[in-house]
Order: C-alpha cells, then sequence, then structure tokens
C-alpha cells in the first residue's frame, strides 16, 4: 500500500521540469556577475598600434595594457586559409599559472596563412588577409577596439563598447586587501540600494520618489537595479566580488588561482540575425537577452528534464556564432572551454523590429551586440569572414574540422532503449524487425547490459555470451552499440580501476587525492582525458583482447561526459579539480567530453589498424566535436515543445560544424501516444541521427506495438528513410569535402530570401529537400514557407508544383508530412525494401529529376564506396554528377572508381516537370520505353551502369 501512495504521489505531485535550484544563474556566479554588471563606455585597454611587430609573415605582435592598473598584455594576431583571421590576447607574465589555450579544439593540419600590416601609427594599424589580402582588420589604440571587415564591408567590431575584462593575475597574499575591497564594495551596494531602486516602470526611486532614468537602459527590476549599479571596486579597475571563494548550495569553490576571468563585446554590424551558439533548448535565431533574461549559458552540464525556450545551459558548447544578412555571412568562434555567458543585445527592440525592419516608420540600426565572458583562459577569438554561408562553413572547418564521412550503417536506423534487458531480448526485438518488415541496423545496449556498471564488461548472466550475440547481429548486417561512460567503478577488483589508479590516471580533487563523485556505479573516479596517457591507456581498452566479447562490430556511444557527478555542484565536477598539466577543471570543463570522445574515436582506429571508420556516440561536445562523430541532445522528453524544439536544436549545432545530429525519438522521458510517435518519426526520417531511445519507465516502444495505422506509418518512415539513404550518404561526404552541413536553415542555400531568416519549423535536406514537419497535435493544416522566389517545389509524394517566395497553407493528415524537392535537382534513391542497409550495398538506383522553373535544367550527385572503410581516402569511391540540360540527361564520374567496384545500375528515371510531353527517349541509337502520367515522364529499367558514364536523349 505504502508502495502505491507513493507512486500516486509522484504522479500527482510532480510536474515535468528541470529543478532549476539545482543550477547556477548569473546572479549566483560572481564571474558572470563581475562582468555583467560591466557598463558601455570607454575601455581602460590601450594597445600600442606605432609599435606592433610583423613577426613572419603570418604572424604580428603588439602591447595592450590596462591603463588603470599599468599591467601589460599581449596581442597575437594569425590568419588562416579560408581566409580567418585570430585575436589572441593573454597576460604579457602570467606566472606560475600558464592560461589555458583549447587546441585540442583544434585540428591538426590547421594551415596558417599570410597576415600583414599594411599601415600603422599612434592612433591604429591596419592588417590584410586573405589570398588576395582583400579582408581587413583595424586595431585601434586609445580606446581600444576592433574592426573587422570582409571586404569592403564592416562587419564585426570587438570591444566597440569598452567591455573588455582581463583580470590578471595577483598574489594570494592579496586576498585580504581584496576582501576588504569586497567588503567595501558589498556594503557600498547595500547603502545604494536602500537609497536607489525602480519601480517597475524603470524610474529610479531616490530617497522614496520617482525620477526619470537618464543613464543607460531601465533594469528589469528593483533588486536587480542594486547589484547593476557600478561598484566602487569596479570603478577603479578592480571589482572583487567573489574572486577568492564562492558557495553555491553545499559547494564551496576554492579558488587558489584568484580571480581570472576574461571578456569582451562583439558588435555584429548590419545584422538582425544571429545563430549558433549550442546547446540550447531554444529558437534557432538567437534572441536578445540583456535585461530579459539570464545571458546564454555555456557549461557542459547534465540537466534533468531539460526545458524549452530559455538560455540554460545543456550537455555540450560551442562558443561559434554565425550572423546572417541578404549579403553578408560571417561567424566568430570564442574558443575558451571554460564556463562562459553570453549577452545578446538588439538596439532595434527585439526580433520582431527586426523582422519588421521598421519602428515609428523610421528605418533601425540593424545589428547584434554581444557580449561574452569566461570564468577564466584567454581571448582567443577566430573571425571568419564569409560572404557566404558556404564560405562561413568552409573558414570554419579549416579551423575546427569536419565530420568525417560517418559509416553507411550509422545513418540508417538505429533502435535502443533503457534497457534491452538480456540477449533473448535483443534476438527478439532483433526478430520483430524483421517479422514485421521493418528496416533497422542497428541495436543499443545502454548500462545495465555491464556488470555492475563497470564499462567494457558483461553482465555475466544476462550477456553471458556477447560474441554470439554481436556475431548473429552481423550475420544479417547489423550491428550493436554498447554505453561506455568516463565515470570508473572504485573496485580495485575491476581492471580500468585498478590499472588507472595505479597509473595515477584519475583527476584529483583539490587536496590532491583520486576525487571521488557518485554516478551510475555508486562512487566513482573520472579519467583525466587531459592526460595523453589516459586517452593512450583508454584507446587501447577497445583492442578486441581487452575489451573481451567485442567485435569490429560493436560500436560506442560515450553518455555522461559532462561529466555528469550526482553529488557534485550543478550535478557536475568541482571547479578545483585538478587535471594533468597543472590544470583546473574550471579550465577545461566544456572540453571533458569533447576529449573522452576524441580517446573513444582513437580507439576505435587502433583496433581496426586504421582500415574500419569508427562510429561513436557523444552527449558532451565542445568545437572540434564533429571530428569523432555523432551527438544527440540528451533527454528530452515525449512532449510537443520538445518536439518542435528538435528542428532549431539540430540547425543551431549543424550551422556550428557539428553536423551528424539527432535526438531520441520520440522523446526520451515519457509515453508518447500515436500522434506524437507518427510526428515524431515522420520528423526524424529527415534528419541526420535517426535513433529511437526512451528511459526505462516508459512503456516499451517498438514500431510493431503500436496501434495498427502508427505501426504502417512508422514502417513506411523507416523505408523512406532507407530508400533516401543515398542522398544522406552523398551529403556527409560533401560535408567531409566541403564542410557543408546536411541539415540546413532555408536561408544556407537562398541566402537572400528574409523571409526565412526567422524560421524554426522547417530546413533542408541539402539543397534537395524542403521539409516541413507536423509540429502541432491535432493539426490539420500548416503553413509552408516555400524559399526562393525563382525556385519551384515538387511535393515529393504528389509531385505537385509549387512556386518558391510564398507562405501557403497546406493540408495534411497523419499519413505524411510535407517534404518537397526543389526544381532543379537530381535526386538518387534505392526503392527496394531491405531489412538493413547492407543488402541494399548492390541495389540498383532511381533517379527523380525535378526540372527547374523553366523546365530545362537540373542536377545532382551521387556518392558510393565500401561504405565502412577508410579506402574511400584513396579514392577508391565513385562521385558522379548526373545532369539534365535542354532535353539530355548525362552522368559523368566526377572522382573515381579506383579500386571500388559496384554492380549498382539505374532502374528509373523520373522527370518531373516537363512543358510538353517528348515523342521518344533514345540512349544513342537504342529507343528507350517511358510512360507519362499528369506530372512525371517514367523511364524504366534503362539499365545504366552506375560506375560508367551515360546519357539519354529525350525528343519533342
Ligand atoms: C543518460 C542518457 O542521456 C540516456 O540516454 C541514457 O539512457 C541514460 N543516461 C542511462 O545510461
Amino acid at each position: 500500500m505504502w508502495r502505491l501512495c507513493i507512486i500516486l504521489g509522484f504522479f500527482t505531485l510532480t510536474t515535468w521540469g528541470v529543478d532549476r535550484s539545482n543550477f547556477k544563474t548569473c546572479e549566483q556566479s560572481a564571474f558572470c556577475r563581475r562582468n555583467r554588471r560591466m557598463q558601455p563606455g570607454k575601455s581602460p585597454f590601450a594597445a600600442s598600434t606605432s609599435k606592433a611587430v610583423q613577426i613572419d609573415s603570418e604572424n604580428i605582435a603588439l602591447d595592450l595594457v590596462n591603463t588603470l592598473n599599468q599591467k601589460e598584455f599581449t596581442l597575437y594576431l594569425k590568419a588562416y586559409e579560408g581566409p580567418s583571421i585570430r585575436v589572441m590576447i593573454d597576460e604579457s607574465d602570467r606566472s606560475p599559472f600558464k592560461r589555458y589555450v583549447a587546441l585540442p579544439a583544434l585540428q591538426d593540419r590547421i594551415t596558417q596563412a599570410p597576415v600583414t600590416i599594411t599601415s600603422q601609427g599612434e592612433e591604429k594599424m591596419e592588417a590584410s588577409f586573405g589570398k588576395n589580402k582583400e579582408h581587413r582588420l583595424v586595431i585601434f589604440s586609445d580606446p581600444f577596439k576592433i574592426e573587422v571587415y570582409s571586404g569592403e564591408t564592416l562587419v564585426i567590431t570587438a570591444n566597440g563598447r569598452g567591455l573588455m575584462k582581463f583580470e590578471h593575475y595577483r598574489e594570494r597574499e592579496q586576498k585580504k586587501a581584496d576582501v576588504e575591497a569586497e567588503v567595501h564594495q558589498e556594503q557600498t551596494q547595500e547603502e545604494d540600494a536602500t537609497k536607489v531602486s525602480y519601480n517597475e516602470r524603470g524610474e529610479k526611486i531616490v530617497d522614496g520618489e520617482a525620477k526619470k532614468v537618464e543613464d543607460g537602459d531601465p533594469p528589469e527590476d528593483g533588486a536587480k537595479a542594486a547589484v547593476d549599479e557600478p561598484s566602487a571596486a569596479e570603478t577603479d579597475g578592480e571589482d572583487l566580488d567573489g574572486a577568492w571563494e564562492e558557495t553555491f548550495r553545499a559547494h564551496t569553490d576554492s579558488k587558489e588561482r584568484g580571480p581570472m576571468s576574461v571578456g569582451m563585446d562583439f558588435t555584429f554590424e548590419g545584422f538582425d540575425f544571429i545563430y549558433g551558439l549550442p546547446e540550447h533548448a531554444d529558437k534557432f535565431a538567437l534572441s536578445p537577452t540583456k535585461g530579459k533574461t539570464d545571458p546564454y549559458r555555456l557549461y557542459n552540464l547534465d540537466v534533468f528534464e531539460y526545458e524549452t525556450y530559455n538560455p540554460m545551459a545543456l550537455y555540450g558548447a560551442v562558443p561559434y556564432m554565425m550572423a546572417h544578412n541578404e549579403k553578408h555571412t560571417v561567424a566568430m568562434l570564442y574558443l575558451n572551454p571554460s564556463e562562459t555567458w553570453v549577452d545578446i543585445e538588439s538596439p532595434n527592440g527585439g526580433m520582431l523590429s527586426s523582422m519588421v525592419g521598421f519602428v515609428s516608420n523610421q528605418k533601425q540600426e540593424s545589428k547584434r551586440e554581444t557580449h561574452w565572458f569566461s570564468e577564466t583562459g584567454i581571448l582567443d577569438i577566430f573571425f571568419m569572414v564569409g560572404p557566404t554561408p558556404q564560405d562561413v562553413a568552409k573558414q570554419y572547418s579549416g579551423i575546427t574540422g569536419v565530420t568525417p564521412l560517418p559509416p553507411l550503417f550509422s545513418l540508417a536506423y538505429h533502435q535502443s532503449r533503457w534497457n534491452y534487458n538480456d540477449q533473448d531480448d535483443v534476438r527478439d526485438v532483433d526478430a520483430g524487425f524483421d517479422r514485421h518488415d521493418i528496416p533497422y541496423d542497428v541495436i543499443w545496449l545502454d548500462i545495465e547490459h555491464t556488470q555492475g556498471k563497470r564499462y567494457f564488461t558483461w553482465d555475466p548472466v544476462r550477456f553471458s555470451e556477447p560474441e554470439q550475440m554481436i556475431t548473429n547481429l552481423t550475420a544479417k548486417g547489423r550491428r550493436m552499440v554498447t554505453i561506455i561512460d568516463p565515470h570508473i567503478k572504485r573496485d580495485m577488483n575491476y581492471f580500468i580501476h585498478s590499472e588507472a589508479s595505479a597509473n595515477g590516471f584519475y583527476i584529483k580533487d583539490k587536496s590532491g587525492v583520486d576525487y571521488d563523485g557518485w554516478c551510475w556505479p555508486g562512487s566513482s573516479s573520472y579519467l583525466d582525458f587531459f592526460n595523453p596517457a589516459v586517452r593512450d591507456f583508454w584507446a587501447d581498452k577497445f583492442a578486441l583482447d581487452q575489451y573481451k566479447g567485442s567485435t569490429e562490430q560493436l560500436f560506442t556511444w560515450n553518455d555522461m561526459n559532462e561529466p555528469s557527478v550526482f553529488n557534485g555542484p550543478e550535478v557536475t565536477m568541482q571547479k578545483d579539480c585538478k587535471h594533468f598539466g597543472n590544470l583546473e577543471h574550471r579550465d577545461v570543463h566544456n572540453m571533458y567530453g569533447l576529449m573522452l570522445h576524441m580517446a573513444t574515436y582513437e580507439g576505435h582506429l587502433r583496433r581496426s589498424n586504421k582500415k574500419l571508420r569508427p562510429f561513436v556516440l557523444t552527449r558532451s561536445f565542445f568545437a572540434g566535436s564533429q571530428r569523432y562523430g555523432a551527438v544527440w541532445t540528451g533527454d528530452n522528453m515525449a512532449k510537443w515543445d520538445h518536439l518542435r524544439i528538435t528542428i532549431p536544436m539540430l540547425l543551431s549545432l549543424s550551422v556550428s560544424g557539428i553536423t551528424f545530429v539527432g535526438a531520441d525519438v520520440s522523446g526520451f522521458f515519457g509515453n508518447p501516444d500515436h500522434e506524437m510517435t507518427t510526428r515524431w518519426y515522420q520528423m526524424a526520417t529527415w534528419q541526420p541521427f535517426f535513433r529511437g531511445h526512451a528511459h526505462h519507465d516508459t512503456k516499451r516502444r517498438e514500431p510493431w506495438l503500436f496501434d495498427e495505422t502508427t505501426n504502417s506509418i512508422v514502417k513506411d518512415q523507416l523505408r523512406m528513410r532507407y530508400s533516401m539513404l543515398p542522398l544522406w550518404y552523398t551529403l556527409f561526404y560533401e560535408n567531409e569535402q566541403q564542410a557543408q552541413p546536411p541539415m540546413r536553415p532555408l536561408w544556407w542555400n537562398f541566402p537572400e530570401d528574409t523571409e526565412a531568416f526567422g524560421l524554426d519549423d522547417s530546413h533542408l535536406v541539402g539543397d534537395t529537400l524542403l521539409v516541413r514537419p507536423v509540429l502541432e497535435q491535432g493539426a490539420t493544416s500548416v503553413n509552408i514557407y516555400f524559399p526562393g522566389k525563382d525556385t519551384v517545389w515538387y511535393d515529393i509524394s504528389t509531385r505537385q508544383k509549387f512556386l518558391g517566395g510564398k507562405t501557403l497553407v497546406q493540408p495534411v493528415t497523419i499519413h505524411s508530412i510535407p517534404v518537397f524537392q526543389r526544381g532543379g535537382s537530381i535526386l538518387f534513391t534505392k526503392e527496394r525494401v531491405r531489412r538493413c542497409s547492407a543488402l541494399q550495398a548492390r541495389d540498383p538506383y532511381t533517379l527523380t529529376v525535378a526540372l527547374d522553373k523553366a523546365g530545362t535544367f537540373a542536377n545532382g550527385t551521387v556518392y558510393m564506396d565500401d561504405e565502412v572503410s577508410f579506402d574511400y581516402r584513396k579514392r577508391d569511391l565513385i562521385y558522379a554528377l548526373a545532369e539534365y540540360r535542354q532535353g539530355v540527361l548525362s552522368y559523368q564520374l566526377l572522382v573515381g572508381p579506383g579500386k571500388f567496384e559496384t554492380p549498382a545500375w539505374v532502374e528509373r528515371i523520373n522527370i518531373v516537370g516537363l512543358t510538353e510531353l517528348p515523342t521518344k527517349i533514345t540512349d544513342g541509337e537504342k529507343l528507350l520505353e517511358f510512360s507519362h502520367s499528369e506530372h512525371t515522364v517514367t523511364i524504366r529499367k534503362p539499365a545504366f551502369h552506375m560506375d560508367s558514364q551515360w546519357s539519354l536523349k529525350l525528343h519533342f
């Protein structure tokens, strides 16, 4: 009975949602307070522009000084191929604690390029960069600010509002004086708070009377106002609030290195739309925060039951922002892996006015003002000058790298749950897919498959024959993934723990002993992946003779790598923990997940002697994580707002270089009803990483457990995904070559179409498909915006044609969501129904040629290789272009085939959008049979080979 009461109590008393009190607000974070309360004004920093030194053709250096306290700093300028330009600012002398530079985020082969001083004087200096020196960076001396020009256009100003902060190194002995200053400052604030406050209209109340606010924006409430007043200590450059110690709930953070925060403002000039900054469950176009909410927070955290539409931190962080207008796209990487907050202000008063463009009949100035600040580290900023989205993506990939082409199976459907209970369960689920004729490629095992949450082991009873279990799957062309988390059970009989502790491989707590935190296994230690020897140790653990029961067809899921620590502050590790290289955890927190992911990827490479492509999914990430595989958006919920937020979340990741992304289908927590399940599968069919996954408290969700209609729609969707695998595979090959995200916003390919800039409800797959999922419960119609006024779009199921540049309301049923092929594109699909992707390898292709508005042109690419190995890097592949021009359809190889062989052929060609019907179709001399319907001409079995050139002609 008591159990029943507790259970009922749980369901009646609990509402879903994050417990916010577990996580800091800006007000509860000392460095956030210190930075956020700075007011725009004259920067105390001055640059010696006349003394800038051209060190060599690729490096420039100059001095900076804080005129308030004469502390010295050095600024380095470097340029990279792409081009992009980097500004690094560090303290000129910071012994004994060097600040951390986040090199592991950068790719190995980052190539520097010339940057040249073109003029210099007392007031400013200019440097040029780019292939033809066509871009410029101007540094103004006093007050110090930087202007970045893309060609002739000013695109970004840094420190234009004078918000740069760089808390220099100071000796601990000063603590007493600093504390006194702090007390004085608090007193000043208290006094201010008693005398000055604000009423609801934002009017200042001085000694009980309302006065007009003269200085700056009215604060949102009285309490904030008191804190926002510049402190006495700040006015002489020394705001030391919370600099040496800070307590949050039961945790005290000792900061033996004192205040180290850095910050700067960046204004995107001429832009109303900025994007990126994952990971937040928020809209795609980033919203102003100043005076409205907390800043966007970047601090990798395991947030239980996260909520949508807010700037709270989540599992990963990419300090990357992209700005876009009709003429220009630019971006910025603020390379700092410590806790970071970003405030956004819009002089136009927000998104609405910026979309309308006019306020009070007056065109407002377009710009987005951003203010970034981090707890430690250096100021290390890369500017990508565009001018197109494509250029920006390439420039950024030159710095942090691209997603390597994933093995094909990983683009197919994955079936997961916490947990598949035992090997019989695995066998039954696998057989269920066959029995119901539903394709799937990978089955996943969560933490319960291990022996007591000891990763790299198997539960001896429930998974007594792991190798056999995997081989049974592999025999059918399928694979398995097991979870491997970074917390290690503190059990001396567990080989990972005994070896790691003997070698000193764990992160240390502040007293220098192995850190002990609570996670799934209970008392756990955390491997220090910042130590190369630990990464080496970890990578070797994937060797088949070390990971007993594994095979080369077993892949990996890295979870809980923020790292998640159940009894730690904000469910993570204490910031004063110690890492290899004299680092504090606070210096590198946001990169911990990346370092684990990197080591696991290396493990996969090693176990096949670098022959096979790894597949590793991670929850936590940082800039550069794309180089090691896929990312998912963590523990979402089976709720409509979570379904909706998936699109902006995945777009934010995609434009920030993390392109192999997905969300748990159909919500991790809770039990989705049939409608939500249907809508979620329909949506995820068109997203890069496609995995069904659910919490152990949810009802089982294998597709055949739904009612007949849902089952049949889900089955159709999965078959649709499999037919589209050639498209996904081609897009991921192109992603590796050209850095373009497979899932992308509409404006990526329609950069001048302002209507598309604020959309959260639709996206493109490559430049070929427009997808508009159904995101509302009970919807019977949806608004669809068709981008591009000179573009036509064809419904992929009815072939009905729609003109771009318009929003149309279209009816929808539960059976499908609207998906359109762009006129001017050629789509390659595989239409035969198979059990998994491996069985499609030799299957023939269907081409759908969707003609442009004039009905005369279309083109498209297709990519093929052995689907698993790195041989494609030796050019053993086929990358081909099909092009339709004035009645002639031709197919030619752009790369390959090298040693790659394929029997694949063309079984059907559909041509959509012809203005008149052909009288005959020929291939050389031979007549080809064709049929036609209202919108489509279909050529059946032309039997062309995919590994050689061919063409056909339509005669009118
Ligand atoms: C948290 C992950 O986000 C979730 O997907 C997983 O099922 C649980 N950890 C258990 O491993």
